[in-house]
């Protein structure tokens, strides 16, 4: 969606990392975020390894609750264009202390995964379209109605903040079935998260 706030990358910030992604059953997962107060560079150096790390997984969503960060912000890139040469081309958006002021009634369904469940995938009903509010790294607020994957995706990463899983949003059977074949996954070693 236009007029959603762009990062620069590579440029500005220099020192980058890419930090471990913490997964479940860790608890501080569960926790409910505070808010980001203080727009300094420490907070910049924070979203720029939010976004190598986010990249490198590879995913087009990560707050930092999942880089053991509990505050208020996350981070977007969904990639849905493609260069001449088929490479995505690199759209960041940064979404700090974001808050849905409106949700439409209409609700549509999206395979959802996350980095912090890793290799598990399910249906998940949102509703299609949100306005939000939220600041960008300058602490500047911002608008919008959002729509498609990236209302899908920014519900997602605010359910983070509010110590919420996708996997809540399902029926207790199908939890407990991805669950299984997580932990199954781990114990034969395909799945080393
Ligand atoms: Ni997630």
């Amino acid at each position: 969606m236009r007029g959603v706030t762009r990062v620069g990358l590579g440029t500005k910030w220099p020192r980058m990392a890419i930090l471990p992604i913490v997964c479940i059953p860790d608890p501080i997962l569960r926790e409910t975020s505070t808010p980001v107060e203080t727009f300094d560079a420490e907070l910049k150096t924070l979203i720029a390894d939010m976004f190598e790390t986010m990249y490198a997984a590879p995913g087009i969503g990560l707050a930092a609750v999942q880089v053991g960060v509990p505050k208020r912000l996350l981070v977007i890139d969904l990639q849905e264009e493609e260069d001449a040469e088929g490479k995505p081309v690199k759209d960041p958006r940064v979404f700090i202390n974001p808050e849905v002021l409106e949700e439409s009634d209409s609700f549509v369904p999206y395979k959802e995964g996350c980095l912090s469940i890793p290799d598990q995938y399910a249906d998940v009903m949102r509703p299609d379209r949100i306005k939000a509010r939220w600041q960008d790294a300058e602490g500047d607020w911002h608008e919008g109605e959002i729509e498609g994957l990236l209302a899908v995706c920014l519900q997602h990463e605010i359910d983070h903040l509010n110590g919420v899983l996708f996997i809540d949003h399902l029926s207790r059977l199908k939890r407990e079935m991805l669950l299984k074949k997580l932990a199954k996954g781990r114990k034969d070693g395909t799945i080393t998260m």
